[in-house]
């Protein structure tokens, strides 16, 4: 087994919800992210996926180091990147970068796109000195498919897709290791997404980069990802490989999201069952007991309110379709059809 680059064992991250404006009395906690635990092997995609507000964002945010974690470990090559402060922190965080989802509001209007691209040399000069910096920029600009010679525009005189290509410039700067996308391509247009997405796996084989990639469109995650992770509420409650989420889910959410996704089928033969899922999903700041899918669940029975399940390869499955799921009922339901 390849040795793991990340790995988050037990990562909480409470938000405390307060009353009153002056002493801010604690009232409760939004539990956005409720004890995840997963890893992520050199040169792999993990992409994960689940409603709003199941706090993916959250997770990559703790795991940037951009909000304290609440609890549990995030380990960064085997250190603890929770704990760490001034340079220790520095130096890991040049290795953990992020691309975010608005290519219009991430990049400031004010600057260029040689500065923008070349911000990150300003915290860390050894990466390119004062000197080479004009051509660490445009080398970037080249890598990312934009020409060198743009580097003195700014960003309103590109396209949403070419703005993208700068943020994930800004995002190689420091020769990352670990690259997390927060909806990358969610904010572009459809025939604009597969350039970028296509961009990505190129950098990825040609940087032997890690990739951690959240996204609401499951056709594109199941593209890109080696290995998924469907989030609920908080929680993990589902992981395997790309072919085991997407033809063997077990968990009656992963099921659900699934069977919402289209499939072309010319033939239109096939007899896809659509799961509509009932209710809205519960608050994060008081999530039900035992398991936090019940309230919505067609399987759901007694057992399921005072017990939470565990995310853990069930018994049931055996070979190619082990893998891990929360659920006291997991058992195997194609949804999306093999015809
Ligand atoms: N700074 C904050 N203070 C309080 N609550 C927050 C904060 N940031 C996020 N939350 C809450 O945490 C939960 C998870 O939010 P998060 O942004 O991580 O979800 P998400 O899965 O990224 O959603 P989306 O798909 O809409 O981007 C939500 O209930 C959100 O309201
Ligand atoms: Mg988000």
């Amino acid at each position: 087994m390849a040795e793991p680059i990340l790995e988050v064992k037990d990562l909480v991250k409470h938000y405390p919800l307060t009353q009153g404006i002056v002493l801010k009395k604690q009232v409760g906690a939004v539990r956005a992210v409720d004890g995840v635990s997963f890893s992520l092997t050199k040169g792999e995609t993990l992409g994960i996926v689940g409603e709003s507000g199941c706090g993916k964002s959250t997770l990559a945010k703790v795991l940037m180091n951009l909000e304290k974690a609440t609890s549990g470990q995030v380990l960064f090559k085997g250190e603890d990147i929770t704990r760490l402060s001034g340079a220790g922190l520095k130096a890991v965080r040049r290795n953990i970068q992020m691309v975010f989802q608005d290519p219009y509001t991430s990049l400031n209007p004010r600057m260029t796109v040689g500065d923008i691209i070349g911000e990150p040399f300003e915290i860390h000069p050894e990466v390119a000195p004062k000197g080479d910096r004009r051509r660490a920029v445009q080398d970037l600009l080249d890598v990312v498919g934009l020409n060198p010679e743009y580097i003195n525009r700014y960003p309103h005189q590109f396209s949403g897709g070419q703005r993208q290509r700068i943020g994930i410039a800004r995002g190689l700067a420091l020769k990352p290791e670990l690259i997390i996308c927060d909806e990358p391509v969610s904010a572009l247009d459809v025939s604009v997404q597969a350039q970028v997405i296509n961009l990505l796996e190129q950098l990825q084989n040609e940087f032997r980069l890690s990739y951690m990639f959240i996204a609401h469109d499951l056709s594109i995650v199941r593209h890109i990802s080696d290995r998924v992770g469907v989030m609920y509420l908080g929680k993990m409650v589902e992981i395997g490989t790309e072919e085991q989420i997407y033809s063997h889910p077990t968990h009656p959410y992963t099921q659900a999201l699934l069977s919402a996704v289209p499939v072309p089928d010319p033939t239109g033969r096939e007899h896809r069952e659509r799961i509509l899922l009932s209710g809205d999903i519960p608050s994060p700041a008081n999530p039900p007991s035992g398991c936090r899918f019940r309230t919505r669940c067609w399987k759901a029975e007694e057992r399921c309110s005072t017990e939470v399940p565990l995310l853990a390869v069930p018994s049931t499955l055996r070979g190619p379709a082990a893998h891990e799921s929360a659920c006291h009922f997991a058992e195997v339901r194609d949804v999306i059809g093999s015809g």
